[in-house]
């Protein structure tokens, strides 16, 4: 029997297989947090009905050790999940070691370093059953609207996002490379069925270790022909708003678990405002005005704002700090002071992390060159401005792919689009038309220094049957990351690759 099908046994006896996830020993209660996998749930372990022997068993019993228990169910609003399970046996699968994770907070690396046992913590395991959800709900929009999901290859022999960051291989006798993006892929195989989406890995050797980058991660890839850029954008759009109202509905106790305020990501499900790149510089700089609100003027006031509630924070901090070291105060009154310290602790923390930052943000969006890349920090500054993701498209054909379409009304532009997450989660799907004149992709090709050789059967898909087409790249790990507000992507999967990291 499984924890989450126990709310259909209330008043009967069940017998579950888990693991302990905590425990908290009295005279005569033994509290046990049991995790199965599929939940978590109280059991009440009490030495009169189990029995003094049993009960020292569970009382001996150490962090993630396996047991099984057969017990009532009870319904028990106070517990989280509602239930609550009193023991009436124990079996011992297995003793658990002094388990290395606890309570305490843990440093960064220690916990990646401990990543095939943090996976079981109640947070982790809430994250990853919502990236699951969020699989899941792909794959469901994609199928719901006719697409005929591929897989590309791995290993190949071109570079598809730039040369600067592939992972080299060795494929018996020649080099490869590890995949940056299935895209040339998709298109082929959307020439032959229509409409067609990738669910791969791939993969970049970006030196970056920011909170956004990866070096393996997930990307769905769609490709649809007869699509231009606004098809493509209304795609996009649909989407997202889809994969979000299925979190929203099936997700409710693991967005509590991990305390996740879902009301803004109720409001991302609105219209998303399509902007041009010139109209995104504009408003970054600070030259044009979002709903009547200035990105700089608005930062500013932000962190005037902030700086004041440091102090009188700080100040608040001091006293509770004198008051809990009051000679005499009752431990009662102490803990809750502590409690209201730990608070305050954790409010200024983000407010110090705003005041680090803002001015820097400032600094570079006042200087933003017209012609360059969003950093993060500028799609920081321009999503601030917008409850939704914001589409960026119309970018200079300078900055962007090989394969890019340029725009026959102003050929300094090409047909990208770029969707930037809301919350200050910035760039989640990259995508555009595709460029369908042999002859500017022969030259794109050259100017780009790429190996025409490994090109030809791309070229192949313009010279027999070329049609104007589109697509897009989605993120999954910055669109959990987003989903789930976490600080960092390497929290959205399971074994996480980032610059340097192979272990565990
Ligand atoms: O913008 P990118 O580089 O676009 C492409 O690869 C296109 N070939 C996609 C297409 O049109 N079919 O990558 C697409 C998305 C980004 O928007 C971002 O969400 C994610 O992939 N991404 C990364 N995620 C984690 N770590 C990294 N290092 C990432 N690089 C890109
Ligand atoms: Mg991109």
């Amino acid at each position: 029997m499984q924890i989450k099908d126990f709310f259909q046994y209330v008043g009967k006896e069940v017998t579950v297989k888990g693991w302990v996830a905590n425990k908290r020993s009295g005279k005569t209660l033994v509290f046990i947090i049991l995790r199965d996998g599929s939940g978590f749930i109280q059991c009440v372990v009490n030495k009169e009905t189990i029995g003094e022997l049993m009960f020292n068993e569970a009382d001996r019993l150490t962090m993630e050790s396996a047991i099984e228990l057969k017990g009532i169910v009870i319904a028990d609003e106070r517990q989280s999940g509602g239930f609550e399970l009193q023991v009436s046996d124990m079996k011992i699968i297995s003793i658990a070691e002094d388990y290395p994770i606890s309570k305490k907070v843990h440093g960064v690396d220690f916990l990646a370093d401990n990543r095939h046992l943090w996976l079981r913590s109640k947070r982790q395991w809430a994250i990853m059953r919502i990236r699951n959800r969020i699989i899941f709900s792909i794959h469901n929009f994609f199928q719901g609207e006719g697409f005929v999901q591929m897989d590309a290859p791995i290993f190949t022999g071109n570079a598809c996002e730039g040369t600067s960051d592939l992972f080299e291989t060795i494929y018996f006798d020649r080099p490869a490379y590890l995949t940056q993006s299935g895209q040339l892929y998709g298109e082929a195989m959307a020439m032959a069925q229509g409409r067609i989406y990738t669910f791969g890995p791939t993969f970049r050797a970006e030196k970056s270790r920011t909170r956004r980058h990866l070096s393996e991660f997930w990307m769905i890839e769609p490709e649809m022909a007869f699509f231009d850029n606004d098809q493509n954008m209304d795609l996009i759009e649909r989407m997202i708003v889809f994969i979000v109202n299925e979190t929203l509905e099936h997700c409710k106790s693991e967005f509590e678990i991990i305390e996740r305020d879902t009301a803004p990501l109720k409001k991302a499900t609105a219209k998303f405002p399509r902007i041009t790149y010139d109209e995104a510089v504009a408003i970054i700089r600070g030259e044009r005005d979002v709903n009547g609100v200035n990105a700089i003027a608005s930062l500013e006031k932000e962190l005037e704002s902030a700086l004041e509630d440091i102090e009188s924070i700080r100040k608040e901090i001091k006293d509770k700090e004198n008051e809990i070291k009051m000679p005499g105060i009752k431990k009662g009154a102490r803990n809750f002071k502590q409690n209201i310290l730990d608070t305050l602790k954790n409010e200024i923390k983000e407010l110090e992390e705003n005041a680090r930052n803002i001015p820097q943000w400032i600094e570079s969006a006042k200087n933003f060159k017209h012609g360059g890349d969003l950093g993060g920090s500028d799609e920081t500054v321009l999503t601030r401005l917008f409850d939704t993701p914001v589409m960026v498209y119309n970018w200079p054909h300078r900055i962007k792919a090989f394969y890019m379409k340029r725009d026959s009304a102003n050929p300094e532009l090409a047909k990208g689009v770029d969707v930037l997450a809301p919350e200050g989660y910035g760039e989640i799907v990259g995508g555009g038309e595709r460029e369908t004149d042999k002859e500017l992709l022969v030259k794109k090709i050259e100017e780009h220094k790429l190996p025409m050789k490994e090109f030809e059967w791309y070229l192949d898909l313009r010279r027999y049957g070329a049609v104007p087409h589109a697509g897009f790249g989605l993120g999954l790990e910055r669109l959990v990351a987003w989903i789930c507000k976490l600080q960092h992507v390497r929290e959205t999967i399971p074994f996480p690759r980032w610059y340097g990291r192979l272990f565990p």
